[in-house]
């Protein structure tokens, strides 16, 4: 386990800023909705939280890499608090202007592992961007601090051990994507950061590697995503989610 791999925070505010702002402004389309394969993925992973996001009753929400707020949506309501933390000024600007002028919303600009934050939090949510902070067990410990008892969160994040990203991995990863941790590393994290009940489950699915049938990936989805991620299942997952209570 390498917890403490990953890219530097000052290459990564770089790389988002310039995500969010590359050929339009508009980070969300482009990453979610401009081809096939991305919505295909999309739809997987938006019943996939669906599945696992419980109840929804919280009272004080904290996401960490909203980005421009894609899922954050999924989780809105008028009665609780919501802060959102991100690295990058251009990924909070595109969720303000998606996730509309909400009093109950607030958007704080700065790395989580270091950014000073007051309250106490009871639902913790993070989509796809623990693969950039370069210290997981800090990550883990943070969000220990600043959850209160008997609450809950999920984590998705890509999955290292996906068939084509190995092969990828093989010939060389720019920095920035150099943070990816693989399940039973991350649940092994938050178990020893003093949370319980922690598990893992497939959220999207690509098959085969390299010639993705969006059918088939489909179907296996489907038989798979209830159910705690089995390692033999790994190959096949581009992301996973981790449920947790504290
Ligand atoms: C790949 S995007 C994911 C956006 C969105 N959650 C999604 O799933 O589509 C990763 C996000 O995490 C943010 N991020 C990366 N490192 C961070 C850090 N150390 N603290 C806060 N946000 C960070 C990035 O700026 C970016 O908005």
């Amino acid at each position: 386990m390498t917890p403490s791999a990953g890219p530097n925070p000052s290459v990564v505010r770089k790389a988002f800023d310039t995500f969010a702002t590359e050929t339009s402004d508009d980070y969300e389309f482009r990453r979610w909705f401009s081809e096939r394969g991305q919505w295909e993925n999309y739809r997987m992973m938006y019943e996939t939280l669906r599945y696992h996001k419980g109840d929804g009753r919280f009272s004080q929400y904290l996401e960490v890499g909203p980005g421009p707020g894609t899922w954050t949506r999924l989780f809105l309501r008028s009665d609780a608090r919501f802060t959102l933390v991100d690295i990058s000024r251009e990924m909070l600007s595109q969720a303000r202007r998606n996730l509309g002028g909400r009093a109950n919303t607030r958007y704080v600009e700065g790395d989580f592992l270091t950014v000073k934050l007051r309250d106490q939090f009871d639902f913790f949510f993070s989509s796809r961007a623990i693969e950039y902070l370069a210290d997981k067990a800090t990550f883990v410990r943070r969000v220990h601090e600043l959850l209160s008892p008997g609450s809950r969160g999920i984590v998705v994040t890509k999955n290292p051990e996906l068939l084509t990203r190995r092969v990828q991995t093989l010939r060389g990863l720019p920095a920035v994507h150099s943070g990816r941790i693989a399940s039973r590393d991350l649940v092994a994290l938050f178990t020893l950061g003093g949370f319980t009940n922690v598990r893992a489950y497939p959220c999207v699915v690509n098959f085969p590697p390299g010639q993705k049938s969006f059918w088939l990936s489909r179907k296996i989805w489907e038989r798979i995503y209830r159910q705690e991620m089995r390692s033999w299942q790994s190959p096949l997952v581009e992301s996973y989610i981790v449920t947790f209570r504290k």
